[in-house]
Parts: structure tokens; sequence; C-alpha cells
């Protein structure tokens, strides 16, 4: 069995297998329902712990549909209304919810959560989402690009905005499929040292430019994200608004990148905030691909983490 801790802990190869397998797995069910089970069901008889301790809607309904197409039962679990959030501790959870299930992913807060549960657990551990990374998403980026446009390495990735978890993911893929990576936004929301540093090492090159214009010069792709992630607290709100307001997406800047450049955005978005409607239902934009392939990705993911 592997735990899917996140896209820097897992061998590369293993990544590129992950994201061949899912076009495959997503071109397989053309033309199905999707209440269908897949035609191999590889985890039928099989139960999946879904474990929420944030809001969701894509990674709740996408690891939920998977995981039955799969063949097998899920169980929808809310953090707060468990036991967790009364005192029990992660690893006591961990160890019970081992003895009914045979994988578990988790959204949560702290990345030690998420540790804590993988090292206590003798089933499978998903991250699906962390204050500090969202490997899914990334993954499911990946295999959109690579619809869109062909393979991802040697192309040039520019995230705008705030170096938040989902950047963090991004940096990850920068170094382990190859490409490279520019991050434009004030100073006090630059990715973390680590995030850079790995991508870094594994060849990749990582810009830092605070200038939003130049930085998509090149680009292939564009990403953004919300301005207010659901870890950081409310009162940041006008501060952030007004520090990543010139690093919005809209046309003026997606005019600066490669003509054929791709817009994406893990979703929820915030209309007028971090991009303009413009852009999110405008021709360059695969949001709703990079929804979808959630449910590929992640279905690539639990094959692999079951050791399939
Ligand atoms: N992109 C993403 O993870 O969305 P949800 O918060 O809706 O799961
Ligand atoms: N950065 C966002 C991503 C949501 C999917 C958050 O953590 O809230």
């Amino acid at each position: 069995m592997n735990h899917f801790l996140d896209i820097h802990k897992t061998d590369a190869d293993d990544l590129r297998n992950m994201i061949d397998a899912a076009k495959l797995i997503k071109e397989a069910r053309e033309g199905m329902g999707a209440g269908e089970k897949d035609a191999d069901a590889p985890l039928a008889g099989k139960m999946v712990a879904l474990v929420f301790e944030k809001p969701s809607t894509r990674t709740r309904v996408s690891f939920d549909v998977g995981a039955r197409q799969l063949g097998a039962e899920t169980m929808l679990l809310s953090g707060a209304e468990m036991q967790l959030g009364h005192g029990e501790t992660i690893a006591d959870t961990a160890r019970v919810l081992s003895r009914y299930v045979d994988m578990i992913m988790i959204r949560t807060f702290e990345e030690n959560t998420l540790l804590e549960m993988a090292e206590n657990a003798t089933v499978p551990v998903i991250n699906g989402l962390t204050n500090a990374s969202h490997p899914c998403q990334i993954m499911a980026d990946v295999m959109t690009y690579e619809e869109h446009r062909g393979k991802i390495g040697g192309s040039k990735v520019v995230w705008t905005g705030d170096g938040n978890n989902v950047c963090a993911s991004f940096l990850h893929a920068a170094g382990q499929f190859g490409f490279d990576f520019t991050f434009t936004g004030p100073e006090t929301l630059d990715p973390t040292a680590d995030a850079v540093g790995f991508a870094r090492e594994k060849g990749s090159s990582v810009k830092i430019e605070r200038d939003a214009m130049t930085a998509v010069d090149g680009a292939d792709l564009v990403v953004t994200d919300t301005w207010l992630s659901m870890h950081d607290p409310q009162s940041a709100r006008e501060r952030r608004h007004n520090q990543l307001r010139p690093y919005q997406v809209n046309a003026t800047l997606m005019a600066a990148a490669r003509k054929d450049a791709l817009f994406m955005h893990c979703l929820p978005a915030h209309r007028g905030e971090e991009v303009t409607s413009e852009i999110m239902d405008g021709p360059q934009s695969v949001i709703f691909d990079e929804a979808e392939n959630r449910l590929h990705a992640q279905k690539a993911i639990m094959r692999w983490c079951m050791g399939l």
C-alpha cells in the first residue's frame, strides 16, 4: 500500500504513471453514466472514508463518485462531528478508522494532522488539502495541461497572487515533471523556501518576479487562486485585497502571455477578484476540465494507493 501525501514525496515515475493511467481511465468511461462502475471495479468490497475538517465541493464529490466507480463504498465524515473534533488524538483516530475502512482521504488544517494520520494508519492515507499543499489538485492540473498541449515538461507556468498551498504543490510538480515556474506576487506572500528549493534542486528554473506583466511574458500557462484561503483569517481580507489587486488575471495580463496560453484556477473562484469573468469564461480557460479531471486523476491515485 502507498500513502499519497505530497507530490514531492512521491516517486516521479509513479507520478507519471498515475497521470497516464488517469488519461486511460477517463477514455475508458466515455459514454458511461456517472453512477456506472468501471468495467474492472478494482475496489469492489472496499470501504473508503472521506474526512473533511474544511468545506469542499470538488474534492468531496470527485472522491465519492470516483471511489464508487472503482467499485468501493464510501463514508463521508465531518471532522467536527467526529470525536476528532472533541479531543480524541489523530493517532487514535487513525488506528480506529484503519480497523473499519480500507483507505482514508483527509482534508485538514495542519500538515502535521495529515502526517500523524499517515504514521498511525495501517491503510493508505490521501491528502485532500492541508494549509501546506493540495497534491490531488495539481495531479488533475498536470493531466489537464497535457490533454490540451501535450507533455508539460519544459513549459513555462506562471503563478500569480498568493504563494499558498496550491502554489506549493505546483512547485513540487515543477520539480517532478520538469517544467519552469515563475511566481509573481507580493514578497509577504511568497511561496515557501522549501517548495521553491525542491523545484530548483530537481533542476527546474524557478523565478520570483514582482511585476505581473513581466512575469507572464512567454507563459504557456497562467494560474491563480483565491486571495484568502480557508485557513487564512478574515481579518487579513482587506490587506490581501490591496496587496493582490495588481496580480489579478484579466484580459490585459493574459494578453502579455503567449497567445495560446491556458488559464487555470483550482476553484472555487471569486469572480472580479483574483480573476475576471471574461478570463474565467474565455477561450483560454480550462477550469472546468481541471474540475472534471480531479475525478479521473484521483481514481488513478486511489488505485496506486491500493497497489493496483
Ligand atoms: N479545488 C478544490 O479542492 O475544491 P473544493 O474545495 O471544492 O474541494
Ligand atoms: N487555497 C485554497 C484552495 C481551495 C481549494 C484554500 O486552501 O482555501
